[in-house]
């Protein structure tokens, strides 16, 4: 097994689906730690619930975005993870940053991308009238939201939807769809080719 960083900025509810799954499938020892760029971050509790070391590095610490992503990647590169976990983590991490972990960055993203990059997608996404909205979980590159995909799942939009419930249906999609995918990725089950991605069954990793 490999080890697990994860980020966070708020409430810290993928966190916990993460966690939890570990926690039920037995891969907890892989999770050396939680990072946030806010010291009032949610997510901070649910981490010490299940007993996981926690760090704050706050970006109104630092003058330059250079600054915060060279402190943040010490942090994490001392926790010498192979897989971050992105999750809700809601700073732009500059390309020195995603060259620095190349391949080893993980994100969800509440929209099918690559409809609806960067913020507020699900009152985007209602107003644009599309029937059919959803969640990604991506590979992170330098281009924003545009790294391969490795899992997405769809949710109907409803007549009567607000941001809000909207947001709450995909949120659930969330909570189920990246939690293997982390899995996968710690057991080295993911191959990517261009953009294009697969992830392989537990049994057929193993040459
Ligand atoms: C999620 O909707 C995620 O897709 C987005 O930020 C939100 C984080 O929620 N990147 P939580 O902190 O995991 O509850």
């Amino acid at each position: 097994m490999k080890n697990l960083v994860l980020l966070i900025s708020g409430r810290g509810s993928n966190l916990q689906s993460i966690l939890q799954a570990a926690r039920e499938q037995g891969w907890m020892e892989s999770v050396r730690g939680v990072i946030s760029n806010r010291a009032d971050a949610g997510g901070l509790d649910v981490a010490r619930t299940f007993g996981v070391p926690t760090q704050i590095v706050a970006h109104t610490d630092f003058a330059s975005r250079e600054a915060f992503d060279q402190a943040l990647g010490d942090a994490i590169a001392a926790l010498h993870p192979d897989v971050i976990a992105l999750c809700g983590f809601m700073r732009v991490l500059g390309a020195a940053f995603v060259a620095r972990f190349a391949g080893r960055l993980v994100n969800i993203h509440p929209s099918l991308l690559p409809a609806f990059t960067g913020l507020h997608t699900h009152a985007r996404a209602l107003e644009e009238g599309v029937k059919w909205h959803g969640v990604t979980v991506h590979l992170v590159s330098s281009a924003l939201d545009h790294g391969p995909i490795l899992a997405q799942a769809v949710v109907p939009v409803l007549d009567d939807d607000t941001p809000q419930t909207l947001a709450a249906r995909a949120l659930l999609e969330e909570h189920r769809i990246y939690p293997p995918v982390v899995r996968a990725l710690l057991e080295g089950r993911v191959r990517t080719d261009g953009l294009r991605t697969r992830i392989l069954p537990a049994s057929e990793h193993l040459l």
